[in-house]
């Protein structure tokens, strides 16, 4: 007996239960169960009409992810489509939590769509790298138009039940707590009148004036061509639409399984799909499960009110955790305080939030000078200079002033973590957690795990990320942890190659047609040559430009000179610092040549880091080094993230160039031993994980 989907009937109402825990994707033997109770409730003459609902916490959300790149084991979800499209029958969908994807398709090909107030619904194959290949591209339109399915299906973005209903995607908008009830009236009502049953492929009011009008394609595509830069899949959407707007249903269906087919191939496709598994993937830590206790976070205590405590504080106040801010001096706390606000009430201004909400989040704040206001917090985050002395100063004080049980948290970039635990008389309760700048932003949470810290504090830290809208992804205890110390080699070897004579607008373009959304020296001027400042012992680029003022972008002038409308050009006066520092520390003229030479150069390093940092325990999995890459350095999701990037170039290859590349430029290109291993055995970081 097929365990996934059930019928009972009801008053001439056949109710079909999909039940495929935790989220109903369409999964092979869910497929086939809906097939059979459909076709049984065709043939019953007792039934009138059908609902199709589902157990647990939401809808169908989607084909299942895992079987995709396989055979379709039929039915397929365009056979159930098609299927519905051919009933004899009024077919009802009812959907509560999310209808994604394939689920929203399934239920778009329903004759009516019932959703609970709090559903969602949408289309976010895009984040996969596909379309909606079950007839979402033909039949959106043809409810709302083209423009809006553009909108819709380019951005993948959830849609409430109110605004569904508004823009015609749903019929009706029924009371959380009486979905199954409302369904089956809904039904009983649509059979009793006669059992119409509208689909959506007939109707064409909503494309006919699209018919004339192929410029809203190319406007579209022209509009967002900086967004969808790298991806094949927005390009792919834009003609799918515009083929439901000029051609029949069936012709459109044709075209989107063709493009469907050949995305589905597409490399950007496969890293999209490591993504969202291996972002799900770091959350798991091989040593704590279920049973692991965890401490209940209900006050948050964070030291530092500058960019980074002030960013870290937010996180908390938008998951409704009161935070304790302390800072040591009352200008530098009310700056802070000021900031935060700023930054609310910017949100509001752009209508994302209400100030009733603003006010709600600045009142979830209690400013302190004074670090004994910590005494009742769960958790504590210190934020301050990266100094170890500070640093450890402030945990010893901690040490006396915080509860016990209380998660002491520092948010170091570098230092080492151990040392930092040393100075309490609790290392077990200590952990590193570091936010990544903009940390009210960035998605990356590093959970620094040091050599004492219990389980229960780990398995805290990583369900807390969860709670702030955080990816965790656990890291050992090293200098720069598992994103910086993977992506400072790129910026070793882009200067490197710089004072070799390769112009930096070269070196950074590379980096921008890899899909960066800029490159090196451009990061650089944007984050500012002063904030970055290093204390070089030796003469270089960075210091003369900062010493003559040229401090970034703020300034019109870094490693570039920005016109009126902040576009780089090349300076004339930075290439000749190059010259003069590279002259000065002996660095012999040899630039170097073609893109691939230097895409190599400066990435081929962040691999072999990787494979490092694999290979020393510091990161559990290469999914989890692809995940701090992604969403700590914005490394091209359509990569995938480095490992992935480098399994689909072949690790023999990277290990044969670097050889070549160590022969040129010294011990850095030395392959690390685990990607020689497994580039001799034929295999693949991804076959690690
Ligand atoms: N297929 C297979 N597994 C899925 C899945 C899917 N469509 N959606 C979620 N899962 C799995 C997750 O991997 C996770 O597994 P794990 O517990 O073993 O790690 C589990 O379900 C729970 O997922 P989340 O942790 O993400 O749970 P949340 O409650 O945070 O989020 C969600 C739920 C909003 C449904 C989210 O999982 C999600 O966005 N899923 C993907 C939706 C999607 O992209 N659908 C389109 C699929 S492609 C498609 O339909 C093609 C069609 O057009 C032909």
């Amino acid at each position: 007996m097929n365990q996934t989907a059930s019928s009972s009937i009801t008053e001439g109402v056949a109710l079909i239960m999909l039940d495929n825990p935790p989220v109903n994707a369409l999964s092979t033997p869910l497929r086939q169960g809906l097939q059979s109770e459909l076709a049984q409730a065709f043939r019953d003459d007792q039934v009138h009409a059908i609902v199709l609902i589902c157990a647990g916490r939401t809808f169908i959300a989607g084909a299942d992810i895992t079987e995709l790149g396989q055979p379709w084991q039929p039915p397929s979800l365009p056979d159930l489509c098609a299927m519905l499209d051919a009933a004899p029958k009024p077919v009802v969908a009812a959907i509560h939590g999310t209808a994604l994807g394939g689920g929203f398709e399934l239920a778009l090909a329903c004759h009516y769509r019932l959703v609970a107030a709090s559903a969602r619904m949408g289309l976010p194959e895009v984040n996969l790298g596909l379309l909606p290949g079950a007839g979402g591209t033909q039949r959106v339109p043809r409810l709302v138009g083209a423009e809006a399915a553009l909108d819709i299906i380019t951005s993948g973005r959830q849609i409430k039940a109110k605004e569904a209903l508004s823009l015609g995607l749903v019929d009706a908008v029924a009371d959380d707590q009486s979905l199954q009830a409302e369904a089956l009236a809904f039904a009983r009502q649509v059979a009793a009148e006669g059992g119409a049953k509208p689909r959506i492929r007939d109707r064409t009011d909503a494309i006919e004036s699209d018919r004339n009008r192929p410029d809203i394609f190319t406007t579209f595509a022209m509009a967002n061509a900086r967004r969808f830069k790298g991806f094949p899949a927005p390009a792919a959407i834009i003609e799918a639409v515009q083929a439901a707007v000029t051609l029949d249903f069936d012709d459109g269906l044709a075209k989107e399984a063709a493009l469907f087919e050949r995305l589905l191939a597409s490399p950007e496709s496969a890293a999209q799909r490591h993504v969202f598994f291996a972002e799900r993937e770091a959350a798991r830590v091989p040593d704590i499960g279920p049973e692991t206790p965890t401490i209940d976070i209900a006050a948050v205590g964070v030291i530092g009110a500058g960019t980074m405590g002030g960013g870290i504080t937010m996180n908390f106040l938008n998951a409704g955790i009161p935070v304790t801010l302390v800072e040591t001096s009352q200008e530098a706390l009310d700056r802070g305080i000021a900031t935060i606000c700023r930054n609310y009430e910017a949100t509001a201004a752009k209508g994302r939030m209400t100030a009733a909400q603003v006010e709600q989040r600045m009142g979830l704040v209690s400013p302190s000078l004074d670090l004994a206001a910590l005494a009742d917090a769960d958790l504590v985050i210190e934020a301050v200079y990266e100094s170890m002395d500070v640093k450890t100063n402030i945990f010893a004080r901690l040490d006396r002033i915080a509860k016990q049980g209380a998660i002491l948290a520092s948010n170091t970039s570098f230092l080492d973590l151990n040392r930092i635990a040393a100075a309490t008389s609790r290392p077990e309760w200590v952990v590193g957690l570091h936010f990544f700048s903009p940390a009210n932003i960035m998605r990356l949470l590093e959970v620094v795990r040091g050599t004492a810290t219990a389980k229960p504090v780990v398995a805290t830290a990583m369900r807390l990320a969860k709670r702030i809208g955080k990816v965790a992804v656990l890291s050992g205890v090293c200098d720069g942890f598992i994103a910086n110390r993977l992506l400072a080699p790129r910026g070793t070897q882009a200067e490197a190659m710089m004072l070799e004579g390769t112009p930096i607008d070269e070196i950074d373009h590379v980096l921008v047609d890899y899909g960066f959304a800029m490159g090196h020296f451009q990061m650089m001027d944007l984050v500012g040559l002063d904030v970055i400042g290093r204390n070089a012992t030796e003469r270089t680029v960075m210091g003369d430009l900062v010493a003559a003022g040229r401090l970034g972008q703020k300034r019109g002038a870094g490693y570039y000179d920005y016109d009126q409308k902040r576009r780089p050009h090349a300076s004339d006066l930075t290439a000749t610092l190059i010259k003069e520092i590279a002259a000065a520390n002996s660095v012999a003229h040899d630039p170097t040549a073609g893109d691939a030479a230097i895409l190599a150069r400066l990435l081929y390093p962040v691999v072999n880091e990787g494979a490092k940092i694999l290979e020393e325990g510091i990161a559990l999995r290469a999914s989890d080094i692809d995940i701090a890459a992604v969403l700590g350095y914005n490394w091209p999701v359509c990569r995938g993230g480095p490992l992935f990037w480098a399994d689909q170039i072949g690790l023999d290859k990277i290990v044969a160039d670097m050889r070549r590349l160590e022969a040129l430029h010294g011990e850095t290109f030395r392959p690390a031993q685990l990607l020689v291993r497994l580039a001799e055995g034929g295999k693949r970081f991804g076959d690690r994980s």
